[in-house]
């Protein structure tokens, strides 16, 4: 089952069923790019897209990624809680953040009553060249859970890797500007059953419902921008396609 709903997800949230979803995977928007509110209000574009030759920059902006520090913890707290009534008992969250927002997604985490577990690393390999700075090359998805989680105590013991050396995307092939790679997503996956249902309340392209597909997890995907809904619907009819077709 792949369901896909246009808008905000503060409200859409509502329609999904309670206690109805194994595992949120999202990446929300960071409003992050800059130190200043000024270069934080800045286009999606000029903050995320090296320059205009860079393949992303073809790429719709998108919105919601203006919000303060405050704000971004308050807004992050609202949706974490509305999705935490939708979460099954022992399901798990996992939400996308870079440095600079990091210890605001933990704290949003808690205040939304999820237990915290820990910060996965997505080394991206790559990032822009700052002089005499430590490279930002690194993403993270800080994780938790809806209570705590029963153990199936199986043949195979499952245990997942804390750190994903996976290249970002090359800019030519993105459908969006900030879009993650199905390869870290699919990976990201494994850890919630399979024929579970997958919810990502920012799909933008819908990386991460290309990825339920691929691993066979039912997933509902929210999101608000007109144009990345377009394209998401048009991109997972091209995966079905695809997947038909192997
Ligand atoms: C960081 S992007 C997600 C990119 C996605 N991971 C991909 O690979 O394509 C966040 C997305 O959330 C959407 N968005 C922003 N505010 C939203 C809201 N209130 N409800 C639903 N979607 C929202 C934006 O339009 C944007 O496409």
């Amino acid at each position: 089952m792949i369901k896909l709903m246009q808008g905000d997800c503060l409200e859409r949230i509502e329609e999904i069923p309670d206690h109805s979803i194994d595992m949120l995977l999202t990446d929300p928007p960071y409003s992050s790019g800059g130190l200043f509110s000024g270069q934080r209000k800045a286009s999606t574009s000029t903050k995320y897209c090296d320059n205009k030759y860079s393949g992303s920059a073809a790429c719709p902006d998108f919105t919601g990624d203006n919000r303060n520090q405050l704000s971004f913890l308050y807004w992050e707290t609202i949706w974490i809680s509305k999705v935490m009534e939708k979460l099954k008992n022992g399901a798990i969250a996992c939400i996308f953040t870079d440095w600079r927002q990091i210890s605001a997604t933990i704290t949003a985490l808690q205040c939304g009553e999820l237990i915290f577990r820990g910060i996965v690393v997505w080394d991206k390999g790559s990032s822009r060249n700052i002089p005499y700075r430590f490279r930002n090359d690194c993403e993270y998805i800080v994780w938790g859970t809806k209570g705590n989680r029963s153990i199936k105590v199986q043949d195979e013991l499952h245990v997942y890797p804390g750190c994903y050396h996976i290249k970002g995307m090359n800019t030519r092939k993105k459908h969006h500007q900030t879009e993650k790679p199905t390869e870290l997503l699919e990976k990201l996956i494994q850890i919630s059953p399979e024929d579970g249902t997958v919810l990502d309340c920012f799909m933008g392209s819908e990386s991460t419902g290309v990825a339920c597909l691929n691993t066979n997890r039912n997933f509902i995907g929210i999101e608000l921008g007109k144009n990345y809904f377009e394209i998401a619907e048009q991109r997972i009819q091209e995966a079905k396609q695809r997947k038909i077709s192997e």
